[in-house]
């Protein structure tokens, strides 16, 4: 027995020295963590379960029947974060640079079915070079394997994505079809092709940075969700997000306890809105002072600014928040904005987490180069969302509201449950110079007589009161209460059941 005892041991020492100590000395000059410790570092102390660890491929050419490493490139298993199960899968850049062959495949497509069939959200890390070459296409079925499960479990059980190393060709795209992505600045890109192959086909020099490091996925292309300046803090995220997160479509959203107060009253929100309406004020404030213990995790901070989203608590249960945000282009709806917020709509509805939409929209953006990018069907995504979504929706309109944007910001015609406007509400089909102008176009020349107009108009409807007369505004609040009043909205729709028609899936406009 004893003899037994030592083999398993040494054949565990030799699994987990992975790639080999000069190779892991390269990781870790290069700021990097390894597989296992990145696990270590993402999961709860000594909760870790490994699974497959002496697993090793199948391949006998190029001189791969004489190269095994036990794990094949990809560290998998179970574990807690705050006490709660999830699957996690890192690969192991140290060997054969974390690439992926048939096994290395079959070690996560197990792990994908183990999260699934046992509703746990999963968690993959990535820092690996694609498809290993030396297989060819037995890699490529095994990525086909993996996307097919990613596809399986999309709105059943939360999929979080970590690039923390390359991750190039097929690797990409398993990221890709989770919910969330996040990268590491400096050591992480994604691309579908290196920059040498860009270089033979465009012509164009690119470093790997500029063609798909985090400061190109979190600003320009939205690929990644956030990005964090190294390893832990990336993994120390990670766990924070995972927090707010039910493990699966049908269980309760998690409920933590807080010792915030849910009727807090913030009276200096009285003052957030400016006397001026074309005057910029920071809805990040509103979110912060309305949430638990100001506690916020944004997604998609760097993309898109003129809409907020994330995730807060109220009462210690998750909301997800959207907002437009005056700061940044006066918070106006473009094509980035709307289909940031209708992803985001779309992953709340999934996991039954309720939406708080704050708003204050001046409407869409005109232009051609909005027209041109496809603005009418972007900003149909996110209408698309709102409506199909039958979560708890809360909506709470500060400012403006106008035009096509009010319908589309959570409002009562799209089902929201409770609509609330703050007194400083706006609710038209557009600001009342652009409407007096054209109504009035006639009268241009006379200025006076322009003015008054004007006045008439904003008198008329710069205010939440026709709205509310009509039931479109449930009430008119005060917006130091507002926290209070979002408190009790979200208890009374605790138990909210709203059915959609049956139907295969509805044809959101992608
Ligand atoms: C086998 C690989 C590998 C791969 C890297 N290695 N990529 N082995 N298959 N795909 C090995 C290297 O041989 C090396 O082994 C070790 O990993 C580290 O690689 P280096 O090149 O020394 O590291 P670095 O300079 O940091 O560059 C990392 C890298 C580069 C950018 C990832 O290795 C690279 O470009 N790799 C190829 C990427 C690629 O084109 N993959 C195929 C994509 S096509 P030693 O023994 O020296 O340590 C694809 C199709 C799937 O994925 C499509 C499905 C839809």
């Amino acid at each position: 027995m004893k003899e037994v005892i030592l083999e398993l041991e040494r054949r565990r020492a030799q699994a987990e020295l992975g790639g080999g100590q000069r190779r892991i000395d390269a990781q870790h000059k290069r700021g990097k963590l390894t597989a296992r410790e990145r696990i270590e570092t993402l999961l709860d102390e000594g909760s870790f379960e490994e699974y497959d660890m002496f697993k090793i491929h199948r391949c006998s050419d190029f001189g791969m029947e004489d190269a095994h490493i036990p794990g094949d490139g990809v560290v998998t298993g179970c574990g807690t974060i705050n006490g709660r199960t999830v699957y996690v899968f890192s690969k192991d850049f140290t060997v054969f640079g974390g690439s992926l062959s048939e096994t290395h495949a079959e070690k996560i497509t197990k792990l994908q079915d183990m999260a699934l069939q046992n509703r746990a959200p999963i968690i993959g890390i990535f820092d690996a070079g694609g498809a290993r070459i030396q297989e060819g296409v037995a890699a490529l079925g095994g990525y086909g394997e993996v996307f097919w499960r990613n596809v399986q479990a999309s709105g059943v059980i939360p999929q979080i994505s970590v690039i923390m190393g390359p991750c190039a060709g097929g690797d990409v795209y398993s990221p890709a079809m989770t919910d969330f992505i996040f990268m590491v600045r400096d050591t992480s890109y994604m691309f579908v092709t290196g920059p040498d192959v860009v270089k033979t086909v465009t012509n164009e020099t690119v470093t790997a940075e500029e063609l798909g490091g985090a400061s190109v996925h979190t600003v320009k292309s939205s690929i990644a969700d956030g990005a964090y300046d190294n390893d832990i803090e990336a993994l120390l995220q990670i766990r924070r997000l995972v927090d707010y997160l039910p493990m699966n479509n049908q269980a309760a959203i998690p409920e933590l306890s807080v010792y915030d107060d849910p009727a807090r009253i913030e009276e200096n929100l009285d003052t957030l809105v400016p006397d001026n309406p074309n005057k910029p004020y920071d809805m990040r404030e509103l979110i912060l002072k309305t949430v638990d213990e100001g506690d916020f995790f944004e997604i998609q901070e760097s993309f898109a600014g003129n809409i907020i989203t994330g995730f807060g608590r109220i009462e210690g249960r998750s909301v997800g928040i959207v907002a437009n945000q005056p700061m940044v282009l006066a918070g106006v709806l473009d094509s980035d904005a709307s289909r940031k917020a209708a992803r985001f709509v779309r992953f709340c509805d999934c996991f039954g987490i309720p939406v708080v939409t704050f708003v204050d929209v001046p409407g869409f953006l005109p232009g051609t180069a909005q027209e041109y990018g496809g603005l009418i069907k972007h900003g149909a995504k996110l209408l698309f969302a709102y409506a199909e979504a039958t979560v708890p929706k809360i909506t709470v309109i500060t400012r403006k509201a106008y035009g096509g944007a009010y319908d589309v910001m959570s409002s009562k015609h799209i089902r929201g449950d409770v609509n609330y406007a703050w007194p400083s509400a706006e609710i038209a089909v557009m600001g009342a110079k652009g409407a007096t102008e054209i109504l009035y176009r006639s009268e241009l020349d006379q200025s006076e007589k322009i003015a008054e107009r004007t006045a008439d108009y904003e008198e008329r409807f710069a205010n939440p009161f026709v709205a509310a007369e009509r039931g479109y505004i449930d009430e008119v609040i005060l917006p130091h209460t507002t926290r209070k009043r979002l408190s009790r909205a979200l208890a009374m729709l605790r138990t909210k059941k709203a059915e959609m028609p049956w139907r295969k899936h509805p044809n959101i406009p992608l």
